[in-house]
């Protein structure tokens, strides 16, 4: 049974790590091998059983050759590597013990050559770990809020130097003033307290002091308008998660497919969170993360899932992964996934960013999303450039404004593809709507309120 869930995994894991698998084809011959060519070729075969540094699926692989050199011979590691079933087969001592000592599961043969086995090694041994990063703690924080707060402290702080400037005016005026008065022969009050010739600068300078309250008023009720219309904008909403997961590690480094653990999404109205059993299906084999921290991050999973990673046995008693929700539109509005990726063919990147750079959830800024695949070789110039922030009403009608539909996108027999159809037939109407060389999402009804509304 534990050999077959295994097995099933590294299927699995191989399968998604071999999607985004380009295996470079060296064609140099260093025997020592090139630790750069080999970085690649081992996250992209290698990675999903093994560490260099320690065990996971498959042993830890640094000094494995010379394991081999010293208990079998270098020809049969490379052969190993290729296909260890077949050394197995061939009844070499090690290759035998070494299946036995790892539970019998089978290592996948290999589609790499000498070159490229000499290469993988290479990196292997010059593999450092990376420096320990401490995981996030803490209840949510918007960090949007904390953006906020060094702006009104700016505020506050620009306040209260033009008081001071004031101030400062101020006396040094009435100074003069009543040095003036002095030369004049007039008696002056030395010992006035502070107060007391506040309220007699300000009482002689009442024009002036008039304007500065309203102004400082305004600027105030200013300062309120402006929170209140950040009131429903979440952009860079980021709020600290119960695991420390990382959608870098997953989606980004190992090439996780978003829909493996958001699968709702081309069929729903929702994408979905994953379950813990998700997770499982490949934490019930990797214990260890990239550093302690990383272990106790994983060890959370477990004690979700009820699972005791020394016994490899369940208790059944789970219980859920508190995640907290990152995107939220309110109540009063209809929002549907699969009509936006399965229909509109939209990718994820258009209104999530690039979620392969991101630890948790996080609502993007209209920067991040228009920064996206700017870089890229085959950046679309005419994709959408958003300037409402993300999740308002005015970035969902900023997008179908400027989207076009592909009439022959939608499933035959669909909804859409009968309206569709119907606009198809009708020359005029569809001509009209192709003087900008292209049919609006907004041109189909995508401004209805009713569309997005209860
Ligand atoms: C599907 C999982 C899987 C993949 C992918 C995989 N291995 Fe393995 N590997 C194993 C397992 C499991 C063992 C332990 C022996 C056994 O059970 O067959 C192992 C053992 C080994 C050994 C022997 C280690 C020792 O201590 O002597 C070497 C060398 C090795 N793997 C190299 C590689 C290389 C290089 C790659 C990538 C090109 C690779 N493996 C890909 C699962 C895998
Ligand atoms: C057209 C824009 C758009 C596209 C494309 C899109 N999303 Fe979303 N996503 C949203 C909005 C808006 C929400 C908030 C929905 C809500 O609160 O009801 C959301 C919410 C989510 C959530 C939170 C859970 C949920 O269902 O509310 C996840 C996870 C998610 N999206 C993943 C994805 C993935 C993965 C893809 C690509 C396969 C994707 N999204 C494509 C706009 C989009
Ligand atoms: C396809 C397999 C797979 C799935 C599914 C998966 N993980 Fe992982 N995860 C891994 C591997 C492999 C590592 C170890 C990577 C390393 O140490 O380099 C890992 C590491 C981690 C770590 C430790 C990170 C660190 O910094 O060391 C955490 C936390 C984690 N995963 C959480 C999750 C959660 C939560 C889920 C479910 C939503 C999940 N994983 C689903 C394969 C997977
Ligand atoms: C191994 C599983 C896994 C993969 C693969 C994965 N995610 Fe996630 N995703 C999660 C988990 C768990 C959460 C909840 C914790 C969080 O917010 O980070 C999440 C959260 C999100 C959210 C925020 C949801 C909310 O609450 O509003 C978005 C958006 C998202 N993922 C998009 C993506 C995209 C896009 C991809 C592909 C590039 C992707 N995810 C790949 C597991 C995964
Ligand atoms: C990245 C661009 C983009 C964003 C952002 C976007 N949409 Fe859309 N939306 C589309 C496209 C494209 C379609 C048309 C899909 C098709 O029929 O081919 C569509 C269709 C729709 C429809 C169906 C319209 C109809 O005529 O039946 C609804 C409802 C909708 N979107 C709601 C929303 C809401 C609510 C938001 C904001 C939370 C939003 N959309 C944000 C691109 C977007
Ligand atoms: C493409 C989708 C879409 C269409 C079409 C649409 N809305 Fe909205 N509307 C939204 C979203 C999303 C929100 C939530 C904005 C937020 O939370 O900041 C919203 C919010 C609102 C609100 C609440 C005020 C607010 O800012 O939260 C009102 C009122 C409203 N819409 C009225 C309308 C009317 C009237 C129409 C037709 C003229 C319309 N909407 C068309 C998506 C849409």
């Amino acid at each position: 049974m534990k050999i077959l869930n295994e097995s099933l995994i590294k299927r699995f894991m191989k399968l998604t790590l071999g999607l985004i698998a380009v295996v470079a084809i060296s064609s140099s011959s260093n025997a020592q091998g090139d630790p750069a060519k080999g970085e690649g070729l081992f996250k992209a075969n290698c990675a999903a059983c093994h560490f260099p540094d320690k065990n996971m699926t498959g042993p830890a692989l640094k000094g494995a050759r010379q394991r081999w050199i010293d208990n079998s011979s270098e020809e049969n590691f490379y052969a190993w590597v290729k296909n260890s079933q077949s050394v197995i087969a061939a009844g070499d001592p090690y290759a035998n013990q070494l299946f036995n000592d790892w539970g019998k599961s089978v290592m996948t043969a290999q589609a790499v050559n000498n070159d490229e086995i000499d290469h993988i090694f290479a990196y292997i041994e010059a593999y450092a770990p990376k420096e320990a990063t401490p995981p996030p703690t803490g209840g949510p924080v918007p960090s949007g809020g904390v953006k906020e707060e060094t702006s009104s402290t700016f505020w506050w702080i620009l306040g209260g130097v033009l008081l001071l400037v004031i101030g400062a005016v101020g006396g040094v005026r009435s100074q003069l003033q009543s040095l003036q008065r002095k030369q004049a022969g007039e008696v002056v009050e030395e010992d006035a307290s502070v107060f007391q010739s506040a309220r007699k600068w300000a009482w002689k300078n009442r024009g002036f002091v008039g304007i500065a309250t309203v102004f400082t008023v305004i600027l105030l009720l200013a300062l309120g308008m402006k929170d209140l219309a950040q009131i429903g904008v979440f952009e860079d909403y980021k709020p600290e998660q119960p695991i420390a997961y990382s959608h870098e590690l997953h989606a980004g480094e190992m090439g996780i497919d978003c829909k493996y653990c958001h699968n709702a999404v081309t069929k729903s109205k929702h994408a979905t969170i994953p379950t813990v059993n998700v997770c499982m299906n490949c934490h019930r084999v990797v214990h260890e993360g990239q550093n302690e921290a990383g272990t106790a991050e994983i060890a959370k999973i477990h004690e979700a899932a009820g699972y005791d990673a020394t016994t490899n046995s369940y208790s059944g008693e789970t219980k859920p992964i508190k995640w907290v929700k990152v995107h939220n539109l309110p109540d009063h509005v209809y929002f549907n996934h699969s009509q936006h990726v399965e229909v509109g063919g939209i990718d994820c990147k258009q209104c999530h960013g690039n979620m392969k750079k991101e630890t948790v959830g996080r609502v993007m800024t209209t920067e991040d999303l228009n920064n996206v695949g700017v870089t890229d070789e085959d950046y679309d110039e005419n994709k959408v450039k958003f300037t409402k922030p993300t999740l308002t009403m005015g970035w969902c009608i900023e997008c179908h404004r400027a989207s076009s539909v592909d009439l022959a996108s939608a499933p035959e027999g669909s909804y859409y593809n009968m309206i569709h159809e119907r606009l198809l037939k009708d020359r005029t109407t569809y001509e009209r709507y192709l003087e900008d060389d292209m049919v609006t999402v907004a041109e189909l009804g995508g401004l209805e309120c009713a569309k997005c509304h209860y």
